[in-house]
């Protein structure tokens, strides 16, 4: 069984639509568990739209679990699961340290501005205590909500290797059909629409399982 922890202590980067992505995708491969551990509950939010449209299948199972519970709650879950996505919640610190601790693998979704950057600090401190319990913990940073057009994308990966992060080189544009997609509790793939929103979430689908 594999657990993945998408964090990001900012808010608006893409956790949410990162995870139901990810958890949508493994669901096909095997039972799959979506943890939703933000109080705002995102996530269960797009699985209860899912809920209403019978065409989408397969989906995730979706739970809400805050704080502790995270860890506790989430490591006797899994045990019914192949493969297990914790959406870390923006600013639940005691849930994000317990998403680290259950998971196996990491992923920062970041934007590419100095705001994201800068934002990331705390998160790096996070992640290190994390490191001491769970020191096989694999983080990789996703770049997502990217625009081509513009230099900052070469800045923030200049950044991140100051940081000795480890960075996915499958990146997300920022694209209409994800906000569309998570509207209808549906992936990009269901929406079927936008063909570069596909593969660039496939792209990183094949990288994060591999
Ligand atoms: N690649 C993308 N292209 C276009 N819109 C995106 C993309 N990724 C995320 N978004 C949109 O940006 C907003 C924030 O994304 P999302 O909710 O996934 O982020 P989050 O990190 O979970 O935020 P929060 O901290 O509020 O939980 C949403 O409206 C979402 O549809
Ligand atoms: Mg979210």
């Amino acid at each position: 069984m594999t657990t993945y922890a998408v964090v990001n202590t900012k808010g608006g980067v893409g956790k949410t639509t990162v995870s139901v992505h990810l958890a949508t995708m493994l669901a096909k491969r095997g039972p799959t568990l979506l943890i939703d551990g933000d109080p705002q509950a995102s996530a269960a939010s797009w699985a209860a739209w899912r809920r209403e449209n019978s065409n989408l299948t397969p989906s995730p199972t979706t739970t809400c679990l805050t704080g502790k519970a995270v860890f506790n709650e989430g490591k006797a879950l899994a045990g019914g699961f192949e493969h297990v996505v914790v959406d870390a919640g923006g600013r639940d610190t005691a849930g994000l340290r317990a998403a680290l601790l259950l998971a196996q693998r990491a992923i920062i979704p970041v934007g590419a501005s100095n705001l994201d950057a800068a934002a990331m600090t705390d998160l790096l401190t996070v992640v290190e205590l994390a490191r001491d319990y769970n020191p096989d913990l694999d983080v990789r940073v996703l770049l997502n909500r990217v625009d081509p057009r513009t230099k900052d994308t070469a800045e923030m990966l200049e950044w991140l290797a100051e940081q000795k992060l480890a960075v996915l080189s499958a990146r997300v544009c920022e694209r209409v059909a994800f906000r569309r997609a998570i509207g209808e509790g549906a992936t990009v793939q269901e929406l079927g629409r936008d063909h570069a929103a596909v593969s660039e979430i496939e792209a990183f689908f094949a990288e994060v399982t591999a």
